[in-house]
């Protein structure tokens, strides 16, 4: 058995060092790992919610996929695609949101941030708030839920999505009473750092203090050389605790070298010293990749057959029969198929097949079984009392409870013989 393992980038931005050791790394890393099966794609749907600058989306999805490429992922041993290069994802969204309760979604952070922001500011609570911002959690459950993934590796601030995403499956395998959906589990990388930006809060484009992954090697020096330190002079003993230079070198360093490294920090190493050795260990892991992300950036014709690709094989071999799936059980049918909609639980029972007893002539007792279109299923012979005819009825009905008449083996039977010839085959087929 594998495990499915899926992931969504949202195409707003330049991947930057945070994004590198927070998700990347790791992820290609586990991408070589036997007996899993992974999903990377770049959630473009999601970047409309916050970018509404068309180019920047479009270079951000470039700049992504072009990075992840660069970074190692191989596209024919792990599922790479575009999210809008998939239509069932949004077609599943819409069946998610049928069953999406409104009050967990009022409770998601981000709208609720949203709305706290407008209440605090004496604004309408609601001021400025797309739909797509409120949405945003179902369309994510329908990225995680439509290819059935077990594990979705995130940062903190998406775990709430994924129980959400978990709740939304539920109540549909509930409501329809299959397990269509598989539950997935959020998987936080403990071990994994978080990388403080140049102004030491966390490193994140909403703080405008990221180092861009692949930024030419002067930028990257003239970046690091920015990071703010205390104002210790070369020879002062400095503490590596708390110290972003620190932080960041050791995202990228072995042991040994961050050994030594704490040791040049106790010995008073200078600050522009400290920061030389930051950019050597970065450019030395980033330099390689670098490259290929120059190529890869440079032929965009390929990146887009690569995510095409990628998109089209995942279709068929899974969201286009899984849609065709989902769309029968919620009734999105072919009319043509009525037996389907005949079997349907209500449809059911408005069609059980009635008894109807009666004397003839002959002065004996009969009964005799039609179904809902008063087509005859069932004509007993003659009994002398209508107690011996009710005592049949009663035990066909029992047969009747136990398996909603759906009996193909009852279709016309003309004695009592018949009929509990017909019961004991029933009995022993289901014994
Ligand atoms: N919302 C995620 C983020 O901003 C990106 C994302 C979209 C995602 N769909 C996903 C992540 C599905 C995991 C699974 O980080």
């Amino acid at each position: 058995m594998t495990t499915r393992v899926l992931t969504g980038i949202t195409t707003s931005g330049t991947p930057h060092l945070g994004n590198y050791v927070g998700a990347i790394r790791p992820a290609v890393a586990a991408s070589h790992t036997a007996g899993v099966e992974s999903f990377y794609f770049l959630a473009d749907y999601h970047a409309l919610i916050k970018v509404q600058e068309p180019s920047r989306v479009q270079r951000s999805t470039l700049e992504i996929a072009a990075t992840w490429l660069a970074c190692g992922l191989e596209p024919d041993k792990v599922w790479f695609y575009r999210q809008s290069d998939i239509p069932e994802i949004p077609e599943l969204t819409w069946l998610l949101t049928c069953v999406a309760g409104k009050g967990i979604l009022n409770r998601a952070h981000a709208y609720k941030a949203a709305v706290d922001k407008n209440r605090a500011e004496g604004e309408d609570e609601d001021a400025g708030i797309t739909a797509g911002l409120f949405m945003y959690p179902v369309l994510m459950a329908a990225d995680i839920l439509m290819f059935k993934a077990a594990k979705v590796p995130v940062g903190r601030d998406q775990i709430q999505h994924i129980e959400m995403a978990r709740d939304f499956g539920q109540r549909f395998n509930h409501l329809l009473g299959q397990d269509h959906f598989v539950l997935p589990e959020a998987v936080i990388e403990e071990s994994v750092a978080t990388l403080p930006g140049l102004d030491g809060r966390k490193m994140s484009k909403s703080y405008d203090n990221t180092i861009p992954l692949f930024a030419p090697r002067g930028e990257l020096k003239k970046l690091i050389a920015s990071i703010v330190t205390d104002s210790k002079m070369p020879g002062e003993p400095k503490e590596p605790e708390g110290s972003h230079v620190f932080q960041l070198y050791q995202a990228f360093a072995s042991a040994e070298e961050t050994q030594r490294m704490r040791e040049a920090f106790a010995e008073g190493i200078g600050w522009g010293d400290a920061k030389q050795q930051l950019f050597e260990r970065i450019d030395a892991e980033v330099a390689p990749s670098r490259e290929k992300y120059e190529a890869l950036i440079a032929r965009p014709v390929e990146i887009e057959a690569i995510l095409r690709d990628g998109a089209q094989r995942l279709r068929a071999k899974y969201a286009i029969p899984f849609m065709a799936e989902l769309r029968h059980a919620v009734g999105l049918r072919d009319l043509s198929q009525q037996s389907a909609a005949v079997r349907d639980k209500s449809a059911e029972k408005a069609a059980l097949p009635q008894f109807k007893q009666y004397r003839e002539k002959d002065g004996r007792f009969y009964f005799k079984l039609l179904d809902s279109q008063g087509e005859l299923l069932i004509q007993s012979n003659g009994f002398d009392s209508p107690k011996d005819a009710g005592q049949l009825i009663a035990v066909l009905k029992q047969v009747e409870r136990a398996d909603g008449m759906e009996t193909p083996e009852i279709t016309l039977l003309v004695s009592a013989d018949d009929v509990l010839a017909a019961l004991q085959r029933i009995r022993e087929a289901e014994a």
